[in-house]
């Protein structure tokens, strides 16, 4: 059995700065309540019509790679988180697979569809490849368009003001060295509260979970199934719905409790973490983990402030960032952690 390391890392954000006071000419907000509820001062939004999650994934994918010391070629498997894939199907890892131009080796690639612990489960997913020695270049991105998709008006708030575009790439390889490299990782879902961090449309659901007259399906369904009604996009039931108050109090219990089940199971604590990067979901978050595990300033990255919330791509952003500002150095223990919609949640603990 091998240990999988990072051995490259690189991350792609969008040029287009998008300020909290230009939101605020589309709905009724302010920089002043942003910042004070979620940290945000800024996000990053793509250039609709040109780029995708696919193409920004293949942009931080090429950073990751040349730092690994591969070619695209090299590659042996993808694996591929978002929640605003580029189509409904298929998922957008071969879309990136085409767009690194590695067709011709017909490699596998797989979708993560766990949101803002997309990139946790990824991690997790590659680990177990690298381990058995079935693959030697595993290449594991988030990537993220959410500007595509969110309502900017003032009905739209409480979920749109914290989204940004981008997307962060590593590339794992093996390692004999067994003290190094990925130590651990703990998965977690509960499906109980589904629908209260989600986008329900389009989907297949028909109406079976939420009531059918809601969503305006026709009366005979049978042969004119659909995926979007008219009226779900005249009551603006396209985009996400966050119940944003349960999202938080069920994060500051997920965030630790799961942080803690990764130490134990390597008989470290809390003060061994040398720098804990959270999914940057919303600064207070990350400060109320913090303080949960008595870490100091210097033992917690976040980079929401000039991001947002990136969701599969976020932890993957920060580690890069972290990383880049030398605040990751050689045998650093580093613990990623996140949590969002399912809802699913998720720890790593990582030997740099
Ligand atoms: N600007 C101004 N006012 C607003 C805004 C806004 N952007 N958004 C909501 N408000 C108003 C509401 O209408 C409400 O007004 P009312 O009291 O008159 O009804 C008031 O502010 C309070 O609304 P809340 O939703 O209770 O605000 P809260 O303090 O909970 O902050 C927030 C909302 C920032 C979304 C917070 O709940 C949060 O961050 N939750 C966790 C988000 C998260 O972690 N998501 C997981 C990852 S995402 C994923 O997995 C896809």
């Amino acid at each position: 059995m091998f240990n999988s390391k990072i051995a490259g890392i690189g991350h792609y954000v969008p040029e287009r700065v998008v300020t909290n006071d230009e939101l605020s000419q589309y709905m009724d907000t302010s920089d002043e309540w942003i910042k004070e509820r979620t940290g945000i001062e800024e996000r990053r939004f793509a250039e609709k019509h040109e780029e995708t999650s696919s193409t920004m994934g293949a942009k931080a994918a090429r950073i990751a790679i040349e730092r690994a010391g591969i070619t695209p070629q090299d590659v042996d498997f993808i694996i591929f988180a978002t929640l605003s894939a580029d189509y409904y199907f298929p998922g957008g890892g071969v879309l990136m697979q085409r767009e690194l131009g590695i067709t011709d080796q017909e490699v596998g690639a797989l979708d993560i569809r766990n949101q803002c612990s997309g990139f946790l489960y990824g991690l997790s997913v590659a680990d177990q490849f690298v381990k058995t020695g079935m693959y030697k270049n595993v290449l594991l991105v988030g990537a993220e368009m959410h500007s595509m998709g969110l309502d900017f008006s003032t009905k739209g708030r409480g979920v749109s003001v914290i989204f940004g575009d981008g997307a962060g790439a590593v590339v794992l390889q093996p390692t004999e060295d067994n003290t190094q490299g990925v130590l651990t990782t703990k998965l977690h879902s509960n499906g109980t509260h589904a629908e209260e961090l989600a986008m329900i449309n389009p989907g297949s659901h028909g109406g079976y979970h939420l009531g059918k007259e809601k969503f305006g399906y026709p009366e005979d369904p049978t042969f004119k199934s659909i995926f979007v009604t008219q009226k779900m996009i005249d009551d603006d039931l396209i985009y996400p719905n966050m119940t944003g108050q349960l999202v938080f109090k069920t994060a500051v219990v997920k965030f630790p409790e799961v942080i803690k089940e990764a130490l134990d199971s390597c008989g470290l604590q809390s003060s061994d973490i040398d720098m804990l990067v959270p999914h940057q979901a919303n600064l207070r978050i990350a400060q109320f983990v913090q303080k949960r595990l008595g870490l100091s300033d210097d033992q917690v990255f976040n980079n929401i402030q000039k991001y947002g919330n990136t969701t599969a791509a976020s932890v993957p952003i920060a580690l890069c960032e972290a990383w880049e500002s030398g605040k990751v150095k050689e045998g650093d223990l580093v613990c990623l952690a996140a949590f969002g919609s399912g809802f699913t949640w998720g720890s790593a603990l990582i030997r740099w």
